[in-house]
């Protein structure tokens, strides 16, 4: 994405262009499964509603956690980051799930494997942010990876049967 000049923000680090592409991928996904564990917190049915219904909660809440600061990451290393839902539906790889009616451990596994990809996205963030000598991104994602992960590991075990 090109910089606006009066966006130009300076920076001694080499190839942060390649960062902010997987910062900004990264980013997007986060706001897609962000509405997704919210759309599956409202929807969700069933004995195990409760449990289901926090659980959700407080993983969108993670997630939304973590926008600001990618979005952040994007901007202190020169480069300019997400400005509308549009932008998102145009870089989300992450699958929007509007269906009428989903079973909760459907619900489940489906957030487990966004979340994994989420895990994957952060993985291209490593990569691209240690080739840039981009330290402090290399430094921050692995929080990031760390509660995907977490999340991912609570959607498989409130599913096991
Ligand atoms: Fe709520």
């Amino acid at each position: 994405m090109a910089v606006n000049p009066a966006l130009d923000t300076p920076t001694d680090l080499p190839n942060t262009r390649s960062v902010a592409d997987a910062l900004n991928a990264a980013l997007a996904n986060c706001y897609a499964l962000y509405l997704k564990t919210k759309n599956f917190h409202w929807h969700v049915s069933g004995p195990h509603f409760r449990d289901y219904h926090l659980l959700l909660d407080d993983q969108a809440a993670q997630i939304l956690g973590v926008t600001d600061a990618i979005a952040e990451r994007v901007r202190k290393t020169g480069n300019v980051t997400l400005r509308s839902i549009g932008d998102i539906g145009r870089r989300q790889t992450i699958v929007d799930n509007d269906k009428d009616f989903v079973e909760p451990q459907a619900m489940l596994k489906e957030l487990r494997d966004d979340n994994l990809k989420l895990v994957e996205d952060f993985r291209a963030v490593k990569d691209a942010s240690e080739a840039a000598k981009d330290n402090a991104t290399s430094g921050i994602v692995d929080d990031w990876t760390d509660q995907a992960e977490e999340r991912a590991w609570f959607l498989f075990e409130a599913s096991r049967k």
